[in-house]
């Protein structure tokens, strides 16, 4: 019987929107139940008290082994292990825990277990109990068992019970037979030909994993894993799932994520992946928490996958949605022979990850003669023949290590492993090259893409640069301040740089944005030279974002967005922001907020007065704020930060909980430029006088580059605690609404040109739907593919509040990013 599966069932918490198939069970520790439990926990603890007292009955103490309780006072160690059954073939039913072949062979395996155990003595000492979890088709003749073992194992045996438990993979075979214990009947002997048994992560046993639970799936169809309460509310809290992924024997499982949003700490939530049905370390393929950077997509090396998911109390995110699907056991892309003189190859699956225990080997072949091209001298050549080249443009395989000893590409026996950037290369001494790809049983990564390429040694790089290190780069990227060869190569010795290059006294271009930036770039310090304090740095084209090395990508939005689009990785760092625990997706027609939907909104309270004004929360201790509220009007001192106070991570106004942080404001920086007339440049800065903690109700939000493009037609919405209507009365709880946002030209025109550049307008043509007095300096949020929410615009000005054909007038944050770095370093 699957443990999890019984047990007393506990309603379910009201505000949680759970699946009710879920339930909740006894925590085998039971310290930090639920006050619901605490009844039930007494009456456990009573009960093994009295029994103890009269001696040991044999039904107390069945309760006692039932409900956890240790022997001797020793703590319990659970490991979970997998048994694979040479003499005995797969039936249908064994995937069905409640038939009678699942039960029959559990109870075989399950005596099988205690056999083993037995020829270990620190094992066989301090056994409990043994529970058959499930089974796979190990294909041919064999059967492979999943369970979980207890023991009660004092604190200062634990070590040793590890190693035993470690070493019982070679002492496995048929022990009862070796070791002279026939303890079973030959009708029920078991041919063990392997068994792996380790302790379990300590994260998936806490006491305070209220819900377990497991599901049972096959993936021949194809389907969906969503996390509980997926998209529209955030994952529960305390607990713990898994998923049971089987596929056709001679298939692989497939298990490709499309959106996975969890809390940032792996210790705290997270997913695991196991190449088998049990959660045993050794099998882990991937473990993921917060928004992950590259893709996740997974393939088992055998027919069966492990999906666990677990949460703690604290911070619970949007969680996962991710499809399944089996592959045939056979990679399309692993191995063979290359000929020709250019083709591309690629890790098994790419760009899925790679499975686990993978050896792929291709032997590349360049033709040996070639038709000389330029003929003259260079044909004398011709007996040498051509080398191979061999270009990675992507290299994730395994973890960078000295020796490469886990999962590893070997090229003409070099190793190469972890990750590399798009100019690797690796050239052979003769046509012919091999290449073998390696991966280990477990950790996987996203793998190769390479090209090869057969070259004349004399003429390595036929119409290209050639770079000192031997790679050929486009010869129109020479000397345009973009290193492009890795060892810069390219931008030495230049006669001239292309314009957005600086032009450096020995002769190297660099890029312009590193002029003056402090480093010396040029290597002769000419970059550095004439740097007055107003030189601005130079930057990239409004339409491009600037990596921190001087790049400019033309990816549109790269920022946060989970893929490394610059080499350094700058697009993805500072990346802390924009996500919160609610997803599903005063304000003028709009609705009430879910809590936690909006955790960077803040309410600015003015001393003695209460809620005056809308801000976001940038970080810990920044806030961005409306420069039109933080102005003196006649006696009114609103510029003075003494006049303000904030409240972070409230929803219901006036109604403080142990979630509200109340801040004083230390210091208000208000754009220079806001022009009262205008409106124009209405942002400010507050710095709070002390760090606020983040958590699940206080989170930043992403502050957009100055390139991020937020087209017109794009959703975004309005938050605040302003007027319901024209001339209203603001509202208390925190309210909603869905805009677009609107191009400047057409709302130039129905705005009587008073849009600025500075400015950009959202809203419904058809009124309605607006901000209005009170949610000045509120963010407009826009939530970008990848999930993030970005700040687009500042609550700043309307005429009248929601009327058809005047949408609301936000200061555009793009054009602010600077002057935000530079006010606050953020
Ligand atoms: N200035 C107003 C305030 O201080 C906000 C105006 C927004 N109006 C609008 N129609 N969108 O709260």
């Amino acid at each position: 019987m699957d443990p999890l599966e019984t047990g007393q069932k506990f309603s379910l918490r009201q505000d949680l929107d759970l699946d009710p198939s879920l339930q909740f069970l006894p925590a085998p520790d039971a310290k930090k139940l639920e006050k619901r439990a605490v009844r039930h926990r007494k009456l456990w603890v009573a009960a093994g008290l009295v029994s103890a007292a009269a001696g040991l009955s044999l039904l107390t103490g069945m309760l006692v082994w039932r409900f956890h309780l240790h022997r001797d006072g020793a703590p319990k160690r659970i490991y979970v292990g997998s048994m694979s059954i040479g003499n005995q073939s797969f039936l249908p039913a064994y995937e069905d825990p409640g038939s009678e072949p699942f039960v029959k062979m559990a109870t075989l395996v399950s005596q099988q277990l205690k056999v083993i155990y037995d020829t270990k003595a620190p094992l066989g000492k301090y056994f409990q109990r043994s529970s058959v979890e499930a089974f796979s088709d190990g294909g041919g003749d064999s059967v492979t068992a999943y369970y979980r073992s207890e023991f009660s194992v004092p604190a200062s045996q634990q070590a040793s019970a590890d190693t035993a438990a470690r070493s019982l993979q070679t002492a496995a075979g048929s022990p009862q037979s070796r070791r002279g214990r026939v303890l079973l009947k030959p009708q029920r002997w078991l041919k063990v030909d392997a068994v792996v048994t380790r302790a379990i992560d300590p994260r998936m046993t806490s006491p305070s994993l209220l819900v377990k639970k497991s599901f049972d799936v096959h993936v021949r169809e194809g389907g969906v894993i969503r996390s509980p309460g997926f998209p529209d509310s955030s994952y529960p809290s305390n607990i713990f799932l898994q998923w049971r992924l089987r596929a056709d024997a001679a298939h692989r499982v497939r298990l490709d994520f499309q959106t996975l949003i969890l809390e940032d700490n792996c210790q705290h939530d997270f997913v695991r992946i196991y190449d088998s049905l049990a959660p045993i370390e050794e099998n882990t393929i991937a473990e993921h928490c917060g928004l992950p950077r590259r893709s996740l997509s997974f393939v088992s090396s055998g027919n069966v996958m492990l999906l666990t998911l677990v949460t703690n109390e604290e911070k619970n995110f949007p969680g996962f949605v991710a499809n399944f699907s089996q592959v045939s056991l056979a990679p399309p892309d692993c191995g063979g022979t290359l000929s020709g003189d250019v083709g591309v190859f690629s890790s098994p699956y790419f760009p899925s990850s790679y499975p686990p225990q993978t050896l792929c080997v291709w032997n590349i072949q360049a033709s040996t003669c070639y038709s000389p091209l330029g003929l003259g001298d260079q044909s004398f050549q011709v007996s040498k023949g051509k080398l191979v080249k061999v270009k990675f443009s992507k290299f994730y395989v395994g973890n960078d290590s000295s020796d490469c000893s886990r999962d590893y590409v070997d090229v003409n026996g070099r190793r190469l492993c972890g990750a590399k950037d798009a100019r690797t290369a690796v050239a052979s001494r003769s046509n012919r090259m091999t290449v073998k790809f390696n991966s280990d049983c477990s950790y996987v990564h996203q793998g190769f893409s390479a090209a090869f390429e057969a070259f004349i040694p004399s003429d390595s790089c036929p119409g290209k640069f050639r770079c000192t290190n031997g790679l050929c780069a486009d010869s129109r990227l020479r000397c345009d301040g973009v290193d492009d060869c890795g060892d810069a190569s390219d931008e030495e010795d230049c006669r001239a740089c292309s314009p957005n290059a600086f032009h450096c006294r020995n002769g190297h271009c660099v890029s312009r944005a590193t002029v003056c930036d402090g480093r010396d770039d040029c290597a002769d310090g000419s970059d550095e030279l004439k740097c007055e304090k107003s030189v601005a740095m130079t930057t990239c084209p409004d339409s491009s974002f600037r990596c921190g090395n001087g790049r400019c990508l033309d990816k549109v939005n790269p920022e946060c967005d989970g893929q490394e689009d610059c080499e350094d990785a700058s697009d993805e760092e500072a990346c802390e922001c924009g996500l919160r625990p609610y997803r599903s997706s005063r304000i003028v027609g709009g609705e009430a907020s879910q809590e936690g939907e909006w955790p960077w909104q803040v309410s600015l309270q003015l001393a003695g007065q209460g809620h005056a004004c809308g801000a976001s929360v940038l970080s810990g201790r920044w806030l961005l704020t409306a420069a039109h509220c933080v102005q003196d009007k006649g006696s009114l001192r609103h510029s003075r930060a003494d006049q303000w106070e904030a409240l972070l991570g409230q929803r219901v106004l006036g109604r403080a909980n142990e979630r509200t942080v109340r801040r004083k404001v230390m210091r208000i920086v208000a754009h220079p430029d806001f022009d009262r007339l205008t409106f124009d440049n209405d942002v400010a800065l507050m710095e709070l006088d002390s760090d606020v903690p983040l958590n699940q109700h206080i989170w930043p939000i992403c502050l957009p580059s100055p390139a991020h493009r937020f087209p017109a037609g794009q959703e975004a919405w309005i938050t605040g605690w302003g007027a319901g209507r024209e001339g209203g009365v603001a509202g208390s709880i925190l309210q909603k609404a869905r805009v677009r946002i609107i191009d400047s030209s057409p709302c130039n025109r129905v705005m009587n040109d008073e849009v600025t550049d500075g400015m950009m307008c959202a809203g419904v043509l058809e009124g309605g739907v607006d901000a209005c007095q009170g949610d000045s300096g509120g963010p407009l949020s826009v939530v970008s593919p990848s999930g993030r929410v970005f700040l687009a615009g500042v609550v700043s000005w309307g005429d009248g509040c929601a009327r058809g054909n005047k949408p609301g007038i936000y200061a555009r944050v793009t054009r602010y990013r600077g002057w935000i770095r530079e006010h606050s370093g953020l």
